[in-house]
């Protein structure tokens, strides 16, 4: 019943985004599938002992491995742009993901844990972490509710949905907990991602066949998508949380409308724009953060940037806007940073990072992880690029940000008559440049 209280109460708090927290937990009193868990710990070092889950499941063989993937030397990687390394996970880390409010990132990795990590001491020598336990399986992906007070997870083995609460304590850490049911399973093959749309309105799941699902907060199914390309290579929820996209063998990218009436009632998922230019199979795809713009990765050998911003209920096909040669290799993704100045791409162990104005090479990066790397992501305010792959997380400054930026606004104030106009540009062309210095201070 507590925790039905403390809901309520932050139902009462957060208005509009407590009634989400209350729809995605809502199932909660009644028996819980174990109780909660979080430890606090630091770089890695175990405050806590072996999960219950890992006693539980903890054969001879299960336990081999994973003192073998301890054993395994840790892959080293030092460049003048790495800010940190995030360090905890024992296992590989297969998905990364920001919440909303800029917060926390949340990391999820074969080693049975979800690890949710401050963004406040990403350039701190430490790195606090908080650990939710996924007992009796592990998550691929991880996306944190629009209101950042849970998380959804997709079960390796359970090939579906697992919600988790994030309960805050007093000292600012958090418990968590697992709703009591799973969704069931619908999918006949491998899930490949995961969202949860930012109007709180649905969830979806999308598998390597060509099928996508839409699902309520709660885990009924309300529609499915055939996406058509012989496989799913890749699917997201905008950041809008109106669309839904998908990528594959075939070299269109497909986006549609998920429809709700004025009640909120779950209308249809219709058709609303194809990217059609690449001339094969796109890998990748990604979103700016007010979803106007979009960039591709094919196997034709280049990336695209796309101006979404269209009136497609009036036919209006999105706009080209950049195309840029890129060989790369599987797997391979691509990430849009929030501001959409900069992508990067990883293909196999490297990331190379582009301007999206002239694109314009800017950094790479090789040999980044020692696996191949399996997630790609701007922070939201576009201050960061972090990648993972192996048991560890890495923080790159996004110094290609900052010089666009200043490039940007540099241009705008040669056109700028209005005083008050040259103040603000004066002020975020010096705020840039600042931050690219205090990362040269820092290399020196
Ligand atoms: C990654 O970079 C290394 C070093 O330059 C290069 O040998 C390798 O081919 C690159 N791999 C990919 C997938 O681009
Ligand atoms: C997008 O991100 C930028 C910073 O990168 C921020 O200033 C802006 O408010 C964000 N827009 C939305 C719609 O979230």
């Amino acid at each position: 019943m507590e925790a039905v209280a403390a809901l309520f109460a932050g139902s009462v708090l957060l208005g509009a985004f407590g009634l989400l927290l209350f729809v995605l937990v809502g199932k909660w009193p009644g028996a819980q599938r174990s109780a909660p868990t979080a430890h606090t710990e630091e770089n890695g070092q175990k405050v806590n002992g072996q999960a219950a889950s890992d006693r539980l499941l903890g054969t001879k063989k299960q336990k081999q491995q994973q003192r073998g993937r301890k054993e395994k030397a840790q892959h080293t990687f030092t460049h003048q742009l790495l800010a940190s390394a995030l360090k905890g996970h024992s296992g590989k880390i297969t998905c990364l993901d920001f919440s909303s409010n800029g917060k926390y990132l949340a990391s999820c990795a074969d080693d049975r844990t979800v690890r949710i990590w401050s963004t406040k001491d990403f350039l701190e020598r430490e790195h606090r972490c908080m650990r939710a336990n996924v007992e009796l399986d592990h998550a691929t992906h991880v996306r944190f509710s629009p209101d950042s007070r849970a998380f959804i997870t997709c079960l390796a083995n359970g090939e579906t949905i697992r919600v988790f609460k994030m309960i805050k304590k007093e000292d600012g850490s958090f418990t968590f907990s697992a709703a009591p049911e799973d969704f069931p399973r619908r999918h006949k093959a491998p899930i490949i991602n995961i969202g949860i749309a930012e109007t709180g309105k649905f969830i979806m799941t999308a598998s390597s066949d060509t099928s996508i699902l839409i699902w309520d907060l709660k885990g009924e199914a309300l529609g499915s998508i055939n996406t058509n390309q012989m496989t799913n290579a890749y699917a997201a929820v905008s950041p809008c949380g109106r669309f839904v996209a998908s990528c594959g063998f075939t070299p269109d990218v497909k986006v549609w409308e998920v429809c709700f009436s004025k009640a909120g009632d779950f209308r249809e998922v219709a058709r609303a724009f194809d990217l059609k230019g690449h001339s094969a199979g796109v890998y990748s795809f990604s979103f700016s953060n007010d979803s106007r713009r979009m960039a591709t990765i094919s196997k034709d050998g280049t990336w695209k940037l796309w101006d979404t911003d269209v009136e497609y209920k009036k036919q209006q096909d999105p706009y080209l806007l950049l195309t840029v040669k890129c060989e790369v290799i599987e797997p391979c993704r691509i990430a849009l940073a929030p501001d959409a100045r900069v992508v990067a791409i990883s293909s196999g162990w490297n990331i190379t990072v582009y301007n999206t104005q002239k694109g314009k090479k800017e950094e790479e990066f090789y040999c980044v992880h020692g696996e191949e790397i399996t997630d790609l992501a701007f922070d939201t305010n576009s201050r960061f690029l972090v990648s993972t792959g192996d048991r560890a997380i890495r923080i790159f400054h996004n110094t290609a940000g900052y010089r666009a930026i200043i490039e940007e606004m540099k241009g705008m104030l040669k056109r700028a008559t209005n005083e008050g106009m040259r103040q603000r540009l004066q002020q975020q062309i010096a705020d840039a440049q600042s931050a690219l210095d205090s990362v040269q201070a820092k290399k020196d």
